[in-house]
This record gives C-alpha cells, structure tokens and sequence, in this order.
C-alpha cells in the first residue's frame, strides 16, 4: 500500500523558541489522530534542525531538511552535506522546491547530482517539481513536468524510488491562496505516474507516493486528498500553525 504523507515545508520560518513552541502545539493537535498509514514530517530551517529532532523523538513527526548540498564537504561557504543531517539524525531531505529552483537557480541537472547525493547517503527525497503559470496557460503544464522529471530521474534505477517522494507543486498556486483544482492536481498525479510506470515499472508507479503541494488549507485538503493519486500534501503556510497542519493531517 502506498504511504500517506503530510510534510510541512516551514521554509524561511521560525527562531528558536517559535520552532519549540510549534512542535508542542503540532505533539498536542495530532496526538488523539489515528495516524495508521500517515507519515508526519515537518521541515524546520537548518538552525533549528538538531533540536527539532530531539523534540520530536518517540513521537510519530519526522524531521525533514529544506535542501542539501551535492558535495561530501569542502569550501561550499554556507552550503549543509549529506554526513552533517545524519550525523543530527536527519534522514529525509526536500529536493528541488520551486523557490530554490527560481531564487537559487537550481537546475535539473544540479537537481539530478542532488538526488544521486541523496541516494547515495542513504537519506529520502522529497522531489518537488512543478509548471509555472505561463506553462499552465500555454496548456504546456504535462510537457513541463515530464521534462523536469525526466531530467533529474530518469536516469535511476527502479530501486531507488523506494527513497523517493514525489510533491508535484504548481508554481502559480504556491503561497498565492490558489490552489489547483481537484481534477487538475489528479490529471498531473496520474500522468506521472503513468510516465514513472512506462520508464521503470508498474510496481514503482504504484508504490512512489505523489504528494500535492499549493495552498493547501483545511478548507481544501479533503477534497484534494480524495483524488486516487493524491497521497498527501506538501503544505507551506497552513504548516506554520499547529491547529491547521494537524486539521489537514486528519483530512488525509
Ligand atoms: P503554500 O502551502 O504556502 O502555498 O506553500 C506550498 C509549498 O511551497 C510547500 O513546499
């Protein structure tokens, strides 16, 4: 069976005290939840990372990282490696976000070495990817996202998607409170999937767990999430409060 999975994408978000103080809130919103098939994970900046995972220890939230550096280590002045987030007990890493890809200029190809670092050291992905509006409008959205997917995939083997999570997210519907319609989000997760089958196998496409990410809200997520090839959600601002990540886990 395919994994249900709720990540909180924090981005540039949260001190300190904040990062505790909505840790607790989350611990206390999901505890009477029944969480069976659901993964929880949240995302806290890289500051915060250490003492997130402390506080999340025996409870059922991972803990995720935003990005990650390619290299082993070396002179890459502010740049985090694959040894340092296990060496804090991370395990899960966000590849590939559209704002990373814009501000940061990543590129497929960056983002194929990213995921081969990944790989490499064990850890999961989180691989977003995801058209921008004029590609919607230019009805070009199933051509874009083939092509990012086969430039910084393609070239795995069937077994890695055992550690690869799929987060499709519309550019025009991130932070922009529109979000895409239900039937649209599951016309995108159904054509991955299917290309995901045609390159590596029916039992890959099956089991890779395809999250939608957008403006997903308490108000949105049931709908979303009934969609047959929407296991999840990857959630920006409605992750920032503890009450409204913990409604959309329920609404999974
Ligand atoms: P919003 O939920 O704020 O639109 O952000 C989505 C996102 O970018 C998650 O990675």
């Amino acid at each position: 069976m395919r994994q249900k999975i709720v990540a909180g994408n924090w981005k540039m978000n949260n001190d300190k005290a904040e990062t505790k103080a909505l840790i607790k809130g989350i611990k206390k919103s999901i505890k009477k939840l029944p969480l069976k098939n659901t993964r929880v994970i949240i995302s806290p900046s890289y500051v915060s990372l250490s003492s997130a995972v402390k506080k999340a220890k025996n409870t059922n939230i991972e803990v995720a990282s935003q990005n990650m550096h390619q290299a082993k280590n070396g002179a890459y002045t502010g740049e985090v490696s694959a040894d340092m987030l296990k060496s804090i007990g991370v395990k899960t890493v966000i590849i590939g976000h559209s704002e990373r890809r814009e501000y940061f200029g990543e590129t497929d190809e960056l983002l194929a070495e990213k995921i081969d670092a990944v790989l490499a050291n064990g850890l999961e992905a989180i691989f977003c990817f995801g058209e921008k509006l004029e590609e919607r409008k230019k009805e070009d959205h199933l051509l874009e996202v083939g092509s990012q997917l086969k430039n910084a995939l393609f070239h795995l083997k069937a077994t890695d998607f055992k550690n690869i999570i799929l987060a499709y997210e519309p550019v025009w519907a991130i932070g922009t409170g529109e979000t895409a319609s239900p039937e649209q989000a599951q016309e995108m997760h159904a054509f991955v999937r299917n290309i995901i089958g045609k390159k590596f196998s029916k039992e890959v496409a099956d089991s890779v767990s395809i999250l939608y990410g957008g403006s997903v809200k308490p108000a949105n997520a049931e709908e979303i999430f009934s969609k047959p090839d929407v296991d999840g959600g990857l959630i920006g601002g409605a992750a920032l409060k503890a009450e409204d990540f913990a409604a959309i886990i329920k609404a999974i």
